[in-house]
């Protein structure tokens, strides 16, 4: 696929990232489709925020090249940002602040001409509408997950970055917030999500492993399996870090 495929949600060649002459992200190729869902899976400190924030224009990379949603990463680094909902890692919103309020306060920034009408509407979609009045900080894991994933909707963006949006929250709300991104996959949005369960990336279309700030492994996860010739999914993972370790760290 070539970058200016339009096809392509996500198309980067060789994306490096070096911190104190270290590369954290070593020439990582990435390809996703308009619409689908991709697991992002690998080691604390394998490079997966770093890599999501080159992605969505937040941060510049040392190296490498392609696009996102058409739009060059490095030049239309702001271009990109209006299009991409990325959803940080650590709850970002304001806790002395309503729900509601947070997301009224989002969509001022992104200066939305309907704003009452697309609070509303983001209110509605993520079951948030009776809990409007509560303050961000009085809510639960599952509740502030899904208030993070209402607020990085409300400019209805194309693409999603989600960085370990399930975190520490219960299973139930969990499976909650998957069917949720299904339902907006099924809307044509295309979802990067990254996440260490295994029953969230056997929810995914296809699956990039990284460690070490390389790519080991992509593909479905049956592919994974098969290629790493391992038993299920997480089987595979410790084959490939521990391959892994020998050649890289
Ligand atoms: N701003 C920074 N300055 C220096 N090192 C950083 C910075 N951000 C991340 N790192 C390092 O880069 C590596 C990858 O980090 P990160 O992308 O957060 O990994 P992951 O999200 O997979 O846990 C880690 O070793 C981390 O300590
Ligand atoms: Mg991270």
């Amino acid at each position: 696929m070539s970058a200016g495929d339009g096809s392509a949600a996500i198309a980067v060649r060789g994306l490096s990232k070096r911190y104190d002459g270290r590369a954290v992200v070593d020439q990582l190729d990435l390809q996703l489709q308009r619409g689908r869902v991709c697991g992002f899976l690998g080691p604390n400190g394998s490079g997966k925020t770093t890599t999501l924030r080159m992605l969505c224009g937040l941060l510049k990379p040392d190296g490498g090249s392609g696009t996102c949603l058409g739009l060059d990463i490095v030049r239309e680094a702001a271009a990109i940002k209006r299009q991409v909902g990325y959803m940080t890692q650590r709850f970002g919103l304001y806790e002395d602040l309503s729900i509601r309020e947070n997301l009224d306060f989002i969509a001022r920034l992104f200066e939305l001409p309907k704003r009452r009408a697309e609070v509303d509407g983001a209110l509605e979609r993520l079951g948030l509408t009776a809990r409007q009045r509560q303050l961000a900080g009085q809510l639960s894991g599952g509740w502030k997950q899904r208030l993070a994933l209402a607020a990085c909707l409300i400019h209805r963006p194309s693409l999603l970055l989600l960085d370990e949006p399930t975190a520490g929250v219960d299973p139930k709300a969990r499976r909650d917030f998957w069917d949720e991104i299904h339902r907006l996959a099924a809307e044509g949005i295309t979802v990067l999500v990254s996440t260490h369960y295994m029953d969230e990336a056997l929810r995914c279309d296809q699956l990039c492993y990284i460690a070490f700030g390389r790519v080991l492994a992509e593909g479905t996860a049956s592919q994974i399996v098969a290629a790493a010739g391992a038993t299920d999914l997480e089987d595979a993972f410790v084959r490939l870090v521990d391959n892994a370790q020998d050649n890289f760290a």
